[in-house]
């Protein structure tokens, strides 16, 4: 379709007045906002659904050019039938799984009237303390980038990979029904907040900056992402929702995005808080001037736009450039044509999304320990205990809009549907995952007496992560801690199932159950999902998108750290601090913990074991392309689902390295005794990185690669091959 035309014309018809209004994102569906909506003073809205949607769009139709409204809401894991939270979708290590249940989501929300979402969130999280962590997809650029990249080719309605080496094929079907935007954010840097704590200030230098954070943004830009959200904090001095240097340069030039900006909620109007401008018209100018389209929520743009533009201090360029850019994301939609969703809302929580969510839940679950309780095959009566055993709300996790507790079927249903009721006791032990009420324990000691195995549902509430919920202390809430010493006391096989949405740290419980499972809030269809894996009618593939610390002074902690002049003395698992088998020196690590976290980035454990070959390299130097070829064996007696991780080591560089980096990942179904040969190929751009030059290079250099079954490669096991 040829709209740029049709935007020039239009702009040509627009008085200032309706321009700025197209700059414009409410969230009211009130009188006065339907006035000034016929007005043309207001072009977007988010948080409108149904017929309140349906109002507003007339009267935008009754305006005077007749622009249409473009309506976005926060469609984060899911609208009626709900998903794991995003961190748990990302421990799939499986995009198709991310997504379907974006198109899913899609779909659903598209029956409520909405265009547009405001995900995916690709901000790298190294941080468990941070509430947002939960809406990401972890602490890796490359798994990120390409789990975001899904998602925006699911919510946009095109085949997952159809956007490769192609942007505008991953636009292509946007104005189709049960399409609708994505928009990537926070853009960016949003995830370093100092000390965990949300909208906190950042400092990235600009190696970091390119190198990591900016990494799944552009990702989803080259799948064609249509929108791009700026971000609250700050950055090395900067508000994000001012700054020219990552919008106006970095993205709408070195990346030739021709899509929309929008700020978050009042992330314009807060930079005077940040003491970056003195006021209002400000605010306005330098979001301007960075690039910043669209306002949502202050009215900055509105009330200080002509004023600026009399006085000289912005052209009105700037104001044409994002009107245009808001009109073309329009078009894109296909909003100026009549859009009839041949569907309604009787697909909402159809059967076949419910599949695609258990699907989602099932592939999110991290095996971290299991010393055989597991599966519970043959087991005559199980306990069922613990405050998230049922409890449907929990369950969804933190971003929830529609999502209602009555659809979600939990562990304790889903359990006593697999074993029969009789065979189930229930006890919570612990009212709720905060309680400090001890009266409920003894019932649930004799549950657990009475039983041959139990399991124990704890974690987090849903409220303690997400959008400024942000924790201090990483341990269970409340008694849980202590609720699983006193069941273990009975000597019974007990599995620990947590729902959560950060890592948390599961000492010292955690020596005294015999399995773990991390399920993060698993969303509407966890209890299916969860009761599956329990009974062995589905084995374990989830894998961990994040490190999980053993203490909250490691943090942060993460796999791909830079190397140090001092690397941490290897030590011994177990073995005591500071003894001759595992020694301090004067190496990089704390006196108190091992220098290890608790469970690596990548890891998950199956009901089986794996065994790997070493790699076989398709050459000893890479020119454009090097192959590298294993043998993965499942040595064990249960089909299970392998994730072969290629992880590359760049030795030495221009500026320092990370000790690892993830360049591949697949999964792979594995029959007893079986083996399959796993290949990747590593092209020459994908070694590039941003270097002393201040330009994205592939620099020659000795490097090593493994393929392996967890971020922890060993120096010594590693693969060498060379770049020239
Ligand atoms: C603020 C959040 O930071 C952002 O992620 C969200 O999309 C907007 N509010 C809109 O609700």
């Amino acid at each position: 379709m040829n709209y740029e035309s049709r935007i020039e014309e239009l702009l040509n018809l627009m008085t200032l007045e309706e321009k700025l209004g197209q700059l414009y994102q409410s969230n009211s569906a009130s009188e006065e906002a339907l006035e000034q909506i016929r007005l043309g003073r207001i072009g977007s809205l988010l948080n409108v659904k149904n017929e309140e949607n349906a109002r507003c769009r007339a009267a935008a139709k009754a305006s005077r050019l007749g622009i249409p409204l473009v309506i976005g809401l926060d469609v984060i894991h899911g609208y009626k039938t709900i998903l794991p939270i995003p961190l748990g979708q990302a421990a799939t290590f499986h995009p198709s799984v991310v997504h379907a249940g974006a198109r899913m989501a899609a779909h659903e929300v598209a029956a409520s009237g909405i265009d547009w979402t405001f995900s995916p969130m690709v901000d790298i999280a190294r941080d468990p303390r941070w509430g947002r962590i939960a809406e990401g997809y972890g602490e890796d650029p490359y798994l990120s980038g390409i789990l975001g990249a899904a998602a925006v080719e699911g919510y946009q309605g095109v085949e997952l990979g159809a956007s490769t080496n192609d942007r505008q094929a991953g636009l292509a079907a946007l104005s189709r029904p049960g399409s609708i935007a994505a928009c990537v954010k926070h853009y960016v840097g949003y995830g370093a907040a100092e000390s965990g704590r949300d909208y906190n200030t950042t400092e990235i230098s600009e190696h970091t900056l390119r190198n990591v954070y900016l990494q799944p943004f552009h990702a989803c830009i080259e799948a064609g992402c249509a929108t791009v959200m700026s971000a609250f904090n700050d950055l090395n001095g900067v508000p994000t929702s001012g700054n020219e240097w990552t919008i106006r340069k970095i993205l709408k030039t070195e990346w030739s995005f021709d899509g929309v900006v929008v700020s978050d909620w009042s992330s314009i109007w807060e930079m005077i808080n940040h003491g970056y401008c003195t006021g209002e018209e400000e605010a306005a100018f330098k979001a301007l001037r960075a690039g910043v389209d669209m306002e949502m929520m202050s009215e900055c743009y509105l009330k200080h736009a002509a004023t600026l533009l009399d006085q000289g201090k912005i052209q009105m360029e700037w104001i044409d450039d994002a009107v245009r850019r808001v009109l073309r994301f329009k078009f894109r939609l296909g909003l100026f044509e009549e859009k009839t969703i041949p569907w309604g809302k009787e697909i909402w929580l159809d059967k076949k999304h419910r599949e695609t969510a258990k699907q989602a839940s099932l592939e999110s679950l991290v095996l971290l320990k299991n010393k055989n309780p597991l599966p519970l095959e043959g087991t005559q009566k199980i306990a069922v205990l613990g405050p998230l055993a049922h409890s449907p709300r929990e369950q969804m996790g933190c971003w929830i809009t529609d999502g209602d507790a009555g659809d979600v079927i939990t562990p304790l249903t889903a359990l006593r549907e697999a074993f029969g009721k009789e065979n189930i006791l229930f006890a919570t032990g612990l009212e709720t995952a905060r309680s400090n009420d001890k009266s409920g324990w003894p019932a649930a000691r004799q549950a657990a007496e009475a039983a041959d195995s139990v399991v124990v549902f704890v974690g987090e509430d849903a409220r303690l992560s997400g959008e400024a919920h942000c924790r201090a202390f990483l341990d269970l809430p409340g008694l849980q801690g202590e609720f699983l010493e006193h069941i273990s006391e009975t000597g019974k096989p007990i599995t620990v199932v947590v729902m959560a949405g950060r890592p948390l740290i599961l000492t010292p419980w955690s020596e005294k159950v015999q399995a773990i499972v991390y399920a993060w809030h698993p969303g509407t269809m966890g209890g299916p999902a969860i009761a599956d894996l329990l009974t062995g009618k589905q084995s374990p593939s989830g894998r961990l998108p994040v490190s999980f610390p053993r203490a909250v002074g490691q943090v942060p902690i993460y796999y791909n750290q830079k190397k140090t002049g001092r690397p941490a003395l290897p030590g011994g698992e177990g073995i005591p601090i500071g003894t001759p088998e595992n020694p301090i020196g004067f190496s990089s690590r704390h006196m108190d913990v091992q220098y290890t976290p608790a469970y690596p980035f990548g890891f998950g454990l199956a009901y089986t074991e794996f065994e790997f070959s070493p790699v076989a390299l398709s050459a000893s130097t890479l020119e454009e392309t090097i192959t590298a070829t294993a043998t993965v064996k499942n040595s064990g007696q249960r089909a299970g689902t392998a994730v072969p991780q290629l992880y590359i080591q760049d030795l030495a560089g221009s500026v320092t390295r990370p000790v690892k980096e993830l360049k591949g990942f697949q999964k792979t179904l594995l029959l007893p005794g079986e083996s399959k040969e796993v290949c990747f190929t590593l092209h020459r751009k994908d070694l590039a990185f941003w270097t002393a030059n201040k330009r994205l290079e592939t620099e020659p250099g000795e490097f090593l690669l493994w393929i392996a079954n967890d971020s922890r490669c060993k120096d010594q096991e590693g693969a060498g091959f060379c770049v020239v």
